[in-house]
């Protein structure tokens, strides 16, 4: 059975007392969750240690990070590599996100090294793809998504995907508030998982989890997690606030 998530990413907000709080308020809301429903909280660096003891005892709450570097270790000032993550109990990590692909020109080649880092360590990846708005206006975004997949993924073989959840998040619905709609978020998820049916066979498409992200909030996210091939979402904005956030994980236990 395919596992429904809701992955928070934090992206570069709250300090160590504001995240410590949150996650506190996380527990505290007592989250409907079990193995096939499941959480992952994707905090700055700086929180990981601190994260990770917190979530002991959270079950069916996971460790995730938003970032690793490509290369195994040496001299690349500021990095962190894939072994240090999993060294510091992390389970997840977010890879292709497209503020990194905007403003740190990571490419193709690099998201796929990343990937292997990932997944060399024992870390899951949530691989991230999604057009920008001029691919879509243009209705060009299903060969765009299929192209971030074959050149960030579909070097590995089909042994590995057992690890991987993609995320889709149209460029132009992050943090805008603008939401892609139930059918577009359903149209492109069913695209996704027949360009991964292609490659890796029916049976692995089917147990990938595809996760929606962009402007998720718990006033949209039932009618999102209702879509057969939506299985949670990835959640910037709404994850920052226990409330909003716990409204979305339940929005998931429910679909
Ligand atoms: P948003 O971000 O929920 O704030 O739109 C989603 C994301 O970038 O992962």
């Amino acid at each position: 059975m395919r596992k429904k998530i809701v992955a928070a990413n934090w992206k570069m907000n709250l300090d160590l007392t504001e995240g410590a709080e949150l996650v506190n308020d996380i527990f505290n809301g007592s989250p409907e969750l079990n193995e096939n429903k499941i959480v992952v909280i994707a905090p700055p660096y700086i929180h990981l240690t601190h994260t990770s003891a917190q979530l002991v005892g959270m079950n069916h709450v996971h460790l995730g990070a938003q970032n690793c570097h490509a290369e195994p270790s040496g001299a690349y000032t500021g990095e962190i590599s894939a072994a240090m993550l999993k060294s510091a109990e992390v389970e997840y990590v977010i890879i292709g996100h497209s503020e990194r692909r905007e403003y740190c020109h990571e490419d193709d080649a690099v998201l796929s090294k990343k990937v292997n880092q990932a997944l060399a360590n024992g870390l899951k990846v949530i691989f991230c793809c999604g057009e920008p708005l001029a691919v879509r206006d243009a209705n060009e975004q299903n060969a765009y998504v299929e192209s971030q997949l074959t050149a960030g993924l579909f070097h590995l073989p089909v042994t590995q995907l057992i690890d991987i959840t993609i995320a889709y998040e149209p460029i132009w619905a992050i943090g805008t508030g603008r939401t892609a709609t139930s059918a577009q978020a359903q149209d492109m998820h069913a695209h996704i998982r027949k360009v991964l049916a292609n490659k890796y066979g029916e049976t692995v498409a089917a147990e990938t989890p595809i996760l929606y992200g962009g402007s998720c909030k718990p006033s949209n996210a039932a009618e999102l997690f209702a879509c057969p091939d939506v299985d949670g979402g990835l959640i910037g904005g709404a994850s920052l606030k226990a409330a909003e956030f716990l409204g979305i994980v339940a929005a998931m236990s429910n679909a």
